[in-house]
């Protein structure tokens, strides 16, 4: 049986949302709860910053939802503004089509085009239990997922429990939302070596952007996470001399390098991890 709030979160749902008037940006920060924004945006010089301050976010039409385990053990009721509500509620540039998000403290990022944005409903998360990320981390949460935290909800977007890679669209400790056109930022991938690639070599460019991009850059070093500080060359290399280590080091890392900080991928099936060594290796090891 389906939890009982689950009636509820649609309820809330079905409030009309205000309308939102577009946010203007602060040329300057006020507070470490601010969220910092870039790239295809007005009033945002090129290679710019602007600020949202958390206040402009929680004026944004917001709704309340219940979550299980998300922060802390059991229920929790969390203020959200869905993701494609800031996105219309900021000044866009005509043509931008995906919203990068980045963590300050350890360079991870996450990236949701208007396509996924319209499928998943991917949400920023105001309040926990009704207190903002001033009052973070929760009772029972040791670490402090702020300022902001991204994440999605097969209770609002029931498509969410099949897409793979959804651990990697709920990042903590959220401080940037830069705007871009995929067809620049993702450039690399689809241009050069990697402009026509083999089938399986595709489907692995797929799982490279929703998930190794959050913490590896592109053979150009254009786009990507910083996290890993490995160079793509490194991967291809494994990739192409070492498949057994590389296989076994995206299923699970620490299985290979007690110390390793990667995140474990055990979803992966041989098929994918297939597909990403054909993307990986296309430039040549
Ligand atoms: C959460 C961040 C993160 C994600 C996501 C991630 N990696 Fe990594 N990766 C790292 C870090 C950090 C290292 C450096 C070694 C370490 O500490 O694990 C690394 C290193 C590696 C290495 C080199 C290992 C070595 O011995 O030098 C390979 C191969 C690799 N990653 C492949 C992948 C692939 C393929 C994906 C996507 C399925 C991926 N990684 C996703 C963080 C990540």
């Amino acid at each position: 049986m389906k939890h009982p709030w689950v009636v509820l979160c649609t309820l809330s749902l079905l409030v009309p949302a205000r309308r939102s008037a577009a946010l203007g940006l602060h040329p300057t920060p006020s507070s470490p709860y601010d969220l910092a924004v870039s790239g295809n945006v007005a009033g945002v010089p090129a290679g710019g910053i602007g600020y949202l301050r958390w206040s402009d976010l929680r004026a944004l039409p917001t709704s309340q939802i219940k979550l299980d385990g998300e922060f802390v053990k059991g229920t929790q009721t969390v203020t959200i503004v869905f993701l494609s509500d800031l996105w219309k509620a900021l000044p866009v540039a005509p043509g931008s089509d995906t919203l990068l998000a980045t963590c300050a403290s350890d360079g991870y990022a996450a990236i949701y085009t208007l396509d996924f944005m319209a499928r998943y409903r991917p949400f920023v998360v105001l309040e926990i239990n009704g207190q903002g990320p001033d009052k973070w981390p929760p009772p029972g949460l040791a670490y402090n997922p702020g300022p902001y935290v991204i994440s999605v909800s097969a209770d609002l977007a029931p498509a969410a429990a099949g897409f793979r890679d959804m651990p990697h669209k709920k990042p903590w400790g959220v401080t940037q939302v830069e705007v871009a056109r995929s067809a620049d930022r993702l450039s690399a991938l689809y241009s050069g070596k990697w402009a026509s690639l083999s089938p399986d070599a595709e489907k692995g460019r797929e799982i490279w952007i929703n998930s190794c991009a959050s913490c590896h850059k592109d053979p150009e070093g254009k786009f990507g996470g910083t996290k890993s500080g490995k160079p793509f060359q490194v991967l291809a290399a494994y990739a192409a001399y070492d498949r057994a280590y590389f296989e076994r080091y995206v299923h699970n890392p620490q299985a290979v390098v007690p110390t390793a900080k990667m995140e474990p991928h055990p979803w992966y099936t041989d098929a994918e991890l297939r597909q990403l060594e054909a993307f990986v290796t296309a430039g040549g090891p």
